[in-house]
Formats: C-alpha cells, sequence, structure tokens
C-alpha cells in the first residue's frame, strides 16, 4: 500500500510538471471582453448565456438570460409568466438551473408558476395533488404541511400519492394538481413534501453545453445576436502528436493507476462490511442491521434502473446529500457519474454504490429497504 501511494505522488509530481511545461497559459484576453460576474460571494458566476445588465455588455448575454441583483444580494431572474425567482446554481455544460423562491414560499411560486413564454423547461415533472385541510390531524399521520400556505384555520398538504390524494378527498378541499419540476425523479409516490427544495430547469437554446465540457468559452458570433460559437477550445497548446503520445504514454497507465486505486478503495469498503471499523462505524452498523434481515443484494436490473448523473461543474446533488459520497468517503468531482437511490433521496459514486448494492439490499445512510414490489414506478 505504502509503495503504491509513493508511486503515485511520484507519477502525478512528472504529470504535472509535464503539464506545465508543454501547456502555455490560456490567452482569453485577446478574444473577448466579456467575463464572468457575481451579485455578491458564494452567488452563482453569472457569464454567457446569462447576464448581468448592470455589469456586463450586451453582447456578453443572450436574450431572455437576464438576470439581476437585488438589494439583499441575491441573484435574481424573471420567468415572464411567473416572475422573479432566485438562482440558486447553475450548471453550464448541462445547461441548467436551480431556483428559488427569493421570499421562501416556493409552493406558492410552484401553484403559478408558467413556463411557457420562456426559454426554460423541467428536467424531471413530478405531479402534485395540494389540499387545503380544516384540521391538522393529518401531521399526526406524518403527512408533512406545507407552512407558508397554511394559516391558523387550515392546514395545506402537497402529496404526489394516490393514496394519501385517496385519503383527503372528501374531508379537505383540493386546491390544485400542478406539475413541479423537481430535481429528481421519485420513483415511489411522495407522500407529502413542503416543495421547499430548488426547483431544476434546463434551457435548449443557445446550445453552449458541449463548448463548456471541452472547456471552451461560448459567445454570440460578432453581429449576431442569436447565432453562438465556440472559442478557446484548450487543444492548440499542445501539438497532435503530442497530445496522442500523453494519452497513450500517460493516460493509460494513469487510468490503470487510478483504476487500482479505486479498487483499493473498494476493497476496503468490503472489507469493512465485514469488519467493522471505528471511521466508518456508523456505515457499518447500518451494515449489520440489514445484514440481518435481508443478506442479498438487488438484481442487476434493478440496480441498473436506478438514475445516474454525470455531475457538472457545479457538482450539485440532490438535497440532503452533502459533498461527500458516504461510501468511498471521497468527495465528488466534476465529471463524476452519481447514481441516485429515489426511495430515499441520496446519491453514491456509481461504481461504488453497484457494488454495494450487489451484497445489501438497502440504503448505506437511511437503512431503507430497496426491495420494491414491480408496478410502483411513478411515470416521470
Ligand atoms: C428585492 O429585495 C427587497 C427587500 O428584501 C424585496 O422587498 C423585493 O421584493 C426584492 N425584489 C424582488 C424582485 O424579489
Ligand atoms: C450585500 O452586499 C454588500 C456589499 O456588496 C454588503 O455590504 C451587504 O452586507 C450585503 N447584504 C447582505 C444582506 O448580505
Ligand atoms: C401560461 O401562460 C400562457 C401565456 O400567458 C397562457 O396562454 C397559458 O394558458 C398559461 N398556461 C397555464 C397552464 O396557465
Ligand atoms: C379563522 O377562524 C376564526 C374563528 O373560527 C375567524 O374568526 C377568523 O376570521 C378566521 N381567519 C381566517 C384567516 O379565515
Ligand atoms: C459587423 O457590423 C458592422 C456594422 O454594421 C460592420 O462594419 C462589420 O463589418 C460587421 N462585422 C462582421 C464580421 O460582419
Amino acid at each position: 500500500m505504502k509503495t503504491l501511494s509513493l508511486s503515485t505522488t511520484s507519477f502525478f509530481l512528472l504529470f504535472f510538471i509535464f503539464l506545465t511545461l508543454f501547456c502555455p497559459p490560456s490567452t482569453g484576453e485577446s478574444q473577448s471582453i466579456c467575463r464572468g460576474s457575481v451579485c455578491y460571494r458564494n452567488e452563482p458566476v453569472i457569464r454567457f448565456p446569462f447576464r448581468i445588465p448592470t455589469q456586463q455588455l450586451a453582447p456578453c448575454g443572450y436574450a431572455g438570460f437576464e438576470v439581476s441583483c437585488n438589494v439583499t444580494n441575491q441573484t435574481l431572474f424573471r420567468l415572464p409568466n411567473s416572475g422573479y425567482f432566485s438562482i440558486q446554481g447553475i450548471d453550464y455544460g448541462e445547461q441548467e438551473i436551480w431556483i428559488n423562491d427569493p421570499d421562501n414560499c416556493l409552493p406558492r411560486r410552484i401553484l403559478s408558476l408558467n413556463l411557457s413564454g420562456s426559454s426554460f423547461t423541467a428536467v424531471y415533472y413530478q405531479e402534485f395533488s395540494f389540499f387545503r385541510c380544516s384540521s391538522s390531524n393529518y401531521i399526526k399521520y406524518g403527512l408533512n404541511p406545507v407552512a407558508c400556505l397554511s394559516s391558523p384555520n387550515y392546514t395545506v398538504f402537497a402529496t404526489s400519492s394516490y393514496k394519501v390524494v385517496e385519503d383527503l378527498t372528501g374531508s379537505c378541499e383540493l386546491m390544485a394538481v400542478v406539475p413541479v419540476p423537481v430535481q429528481w425523479p421519485f420513483f415511489e409516490q411522495v407522500l407529502s413534501s413542503d416543495l421547499s427544495d430548488d426547483l431544476r430547469l434546463t434551457w435548449a437554446t443557445p446550445r453552449c453545453g458541449r463548448c463548456e465540457s471541452r472547456g471552451g468559452k461560448c459567445g454570440l458570433k460578432v453581429n449576431s445576436s442569436t447565432e453562438v460559437e465556440c472559442r478557446n477550445v484548450p487543444q492548440h497548446g499542445i501539438p497532435r502528436a503530442a497530445r496522442y503520445a500523453i494519452t497513450f504514454g500517460v493516460g493509460v497507465p494513469g487510468l490503470m493507476l487510478i483504476m487500482g486505486l479505486i479498487c483499493c478503495v473498494c476493497g476496503r469498503v468490503k472489507s469493512f462490511t465485514i469488519r467493522p471499523d471505528h471511521q466508518v462505524a456508523e456505515l457499518a452498523s447500518s451494515t449489520i442491521t440489514s445484514q440481518a434481515n435481508a443478506v442479498s443484494g438487488l438484481d442487476g436490473a434493478t440496480i441498473e434502473s436506478y438514475p445516474k448523473v454525470v455531475l457538472g461543474e457545479s457538482r450539485r446533488l440532490p438535497k440532503p446529500d452533502d459533498a461527500t459520497c458516504a461510501i468511498c468517503l471521497s468527495e465528488y468531482q466534476p465529471k463524476e457519474t452519481i447514481k441516485t437511490i429515489p426511495e430515499c433521496n441520496h446519491g453514491f459514486h456509481a461504481e461504488c454504490i453497484d457494488q454495494w448494492l450487489e451484497l445489501n439490499g438497502s440504503c448505506p445512510i437511511c437503512r431503507n429497504s430497496l426491495e420494491r414490489p414491480m408496478g410502483t414506478m411513478d411515470a416521470v
């Protein structure tokens, strides 16, 4: 193990020396005057196709992607038929945006959300029914109220479960049935939600995702307000032959080393499942409990059915996850493939959770059993 990490370190050292020698710093200045901007620290970086008109020139953005900064320093953006939303994150490579209500009552905005006339559509929709109940009794049955729509006289619930709809129909007033642009597709029906999680939207035009993924700089063509072009794709720094040399001389052994490391890590995780270690005591104990009731893991088709997503630059994950994979105990990096378990809304490195699920039929974090009867999948 020690020799391996030593050789890895020296390998990466050599690799970086090599890169610094052969890659000249990119020359952004000469190409364009457009630069990213922010409303405030920690707020999302705004660049093409988005633009803050008070800070960036007109050719630096695309029509319909204008963003403003509120006095509260929030990054705001207006949907033509639905008013202002705060931008929580932008993934330029995947062409996705996460928005919320600047006044902290997203459900109210969802009730009047109308994306027509905007450049945006939902990535996933899930239909929710809103009920207004004169009794708050349902909280006792585990239903989560929409607090900001409720009053002392009534309680509002939002559900996507046919069962709960059936239960509430008759005793409560149905307010509306609306499609909600959720962040992740849920296979299971959601019994109740306060719908405070960001909405996830995507845009089709302008198409800058490919350019962004290649590290290029997307922008409007000279004298055009609709045609875009990709500039500064980093490749001219290294001659073609040298790139092949790097790919085969460095990339392939590097890949093998990385795969070796992954195997090492996953091997360690496997051994934890048998012999608990204090470092992952919680994880290990969940394994033991789940092993007690279900020794076998899931079948390949079920494992394959869980939604995968390649992380973009913003590394945005479904809540309530943090930035670390609970199985590999390593942070997510852009371009890594994450697999989510909709039953508990947790995400993991795809290769780690696949191995886990082959051995365990439960979510490593919340221990929910994942054996689900067929035919309960919601259309998404
Ligand atoms: C900007 O902030 C002020 C003060 O919080 C708020 O009253 C106003 O509604 C905000 N503007 C928008 C468009 O949300
Ligand atoms: C907004 O930004 C200004 C500086 O740009 C700062 O002084 C102020 O405290 C910020 N306000 C909030 C609510 O964060
Ligand atoms: C959304 O807005 C458009 C234009 O104002 C309107 O024609 C359409 O009926 C609205 N859709 C809904 C579902 O309200
Ligand atoms: C709530 O109910 C009380 C008494 O039942 C009534 O006086 C009050 O006007 C109601 N409030 C609202 C907002 O409906
Ligand atoms: C852009 O438009 C200006 C003024 O209309 C013109 O002088 C210039 O040649 C145009 N440039 C290109 C690249 O078409």
